[in-house]
């Protein structure tokens, strides 16, 4: 059933935020830790539907991951060698991270598999890793188009390869080091553009012998992963958009507590901070390997910027947030080299611009960005074609909204942020179920 939500100007922001766990480093604990010989614990784990849906497909491969208590999994690794065929189709739900790294451990298994996904992720590209891993010998058949659901056709001999990415993607780099783990020889990965390293910090925590620099990659097939615990931070995706939110309104001060800060994902922090925005970090430490602090954001004016090329890998999911920031700053932002935005969970450089319109500013699309014009924005009914990230910051545009701001289609929320809705009204965020 499709959930709307209504937002509108609400007060200004405060209090201290516990963000849910990383998405990202969700999916790859639960998958390395099946992969594992002995129990791992997993602890900070993102109760959203897309890393449910990872976890409940490890389930139908034979691996029992028990539950004691919510974000917490303990997960009994059957080695890289014991999942067992499932039944039917693996259902990925929205999640093209479950979807494309599942296609590189799945293509090296003895059984074949299929894996399917909702309609957005039905319409998201997957040549961009079956290429490379029909090279390393895999065979996985495509819809027409390269399209999902993939068929998997197990019982193939892989070899390693030196593969130089076409695309900055984590995704893919990973699907190919995790074939690669079954493959003979070594697998290299070499990115244009170094994308997020979790992959390979998080393998080498498994006890993988791994070499890896920003940009490059190489393991050697044939190695077990060793259980290990993991804590998970919490999701600097999700804290984004109170990062924009506070930033634009006036009298905002919040505290986003132990927030994960990867450098590889940290891009929109320099952005807003281009932006003239006011975010301190305080208490940093280290959880599980990664940098993590409290972010500290208050209100500030934000001006346009011409958001640096390089940043753009390393923000790739906060351009939604920005798109919002941008709209309350003075001046324009551009936006360029982020045509990757147009194969998201939604074309998110369409579904921004149309929504900006919607609300009555003035937005220039372009094939890979687009200016956004600030200005007043008004009330009105926008779209967020099913992608989480797009409801959510069209909630926060409506918090500057003169009037009421209708969001259509937000139950996707829940993949990501399930609890969203209930902390953005704790902090003074006017926004309720249509
Ligand atoms: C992810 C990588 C990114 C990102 C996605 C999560 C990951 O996708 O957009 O939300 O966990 O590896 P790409 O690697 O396709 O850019």
């Amino acid at each position: 059933m499709k959930q709307d939500w209504i937002a509108s100007a609400g007060q200004p922001l405060h209090g201290t935020l516990d963000i849910p766990g990383d998405k990202s480093v969700s999916h790859r604990a639960v998958m390395f830790a099946a992969l594992a010989d002995g129990t791992s614990t997993v602890d900070g784990f993102l109760e959203g539907e897309d890393t449910r849906a990872t976890a409940a497909i490890f389930s139908r491969l034979g691996v029992r991951i028990e539950t004691p208590s919510p974000s917490r999994r303990i997960v009994h690794g059957v080695g890289v060698d014991g999942l067992r065929a499932a039944e039917g189709a693996l259902d990925c739900g929205n999640a093209g991270t479950g979807m494309r790294l599942l296609a590189g451990l799945l293509a090296a298994q003895r059984f074949d598999s299929v894996l399917v996904g909702d309609e957005s992720l039905s319409r998201r590209p997957m040549r961009r890793v079956t290429g490379p891993l029909a090279t390393m010998g895999a065979r996985i058949d495509t819809e027409e188009g390269g399209l999902p659901p993939l068929r998997i056709h197990g019982g193939q001999r892989l070899t390693g390869i030196d593969y130089t990415l076409e695309v900055a993607s984590a995704q893919v780099k990973s699907a190919v080091l995790l074939a690669g783990l079954y493959a003979d020889g070594d697998t290299v990965v070499r990115e244009p553009h170094p994308t997020r390293d979790y992959t390979e910090r998080m393998l080498k925590a498994f006890g993988v012998d791994i070499e890896f620099s920003p940009g490059f990659a190489r393991l050697r097939g044939g190695q077990r992963l060793k259980a290990t615990d993991i804590a998970v931070p919490a999701d600097f995706s999700s804290a984004a958009f109170f990062l924009v939110a506070a930033s634009i309104i006036p009298g905002s001060e919040l505290r986003l507590r132990a927030v994960g800060l990867n450098p590889r994902r940290t891009g929109l922090l320099q952005a807003l901070r281009l932006m003239g925005a006011d975010i301190t970090e305080e208490n940093a430490s280290e959880h599980g390997g990664e940098p993590v602090a409290d972010l500290v954001v208050r209100h500030a004016s934000l001006r346009g910027i011409e958001v640096p090329e390089a940043l753009v890998p390393d923000m790739i999911d906060e351009f939604p947030a920005l798109f919002v920031a941008a709209a309350a700053a003075d001046g324009p932002t551009i936006v360029r080299g982020a045509a990757e935005l147009r194969v998201k969970e939604s074309d998110r450089l369409a579904s921004m611009a149309n929504g900006l319109r919607a609300l009555g500013l003035r937005v220039d699309e372009t094939p890979d960005g687009a200016t956004i014009f600030p200005g007043t924005l008004q009330g009105g009914t926008v779209d967020s074609h099913g992608d989480h990230r797009i409801a959510m910051a069209f909630s926060i545009a409506g918090q500057r909204s003169s009037g009421e701001v209708r969001i259509g289609d937000v139950a996707n929320v829940a993949t990501s942020f399930p609890n969203y809705d209930a902390l953005a009204t704790g902090a003074g965020f006017a926004l309720r179920k249509a």
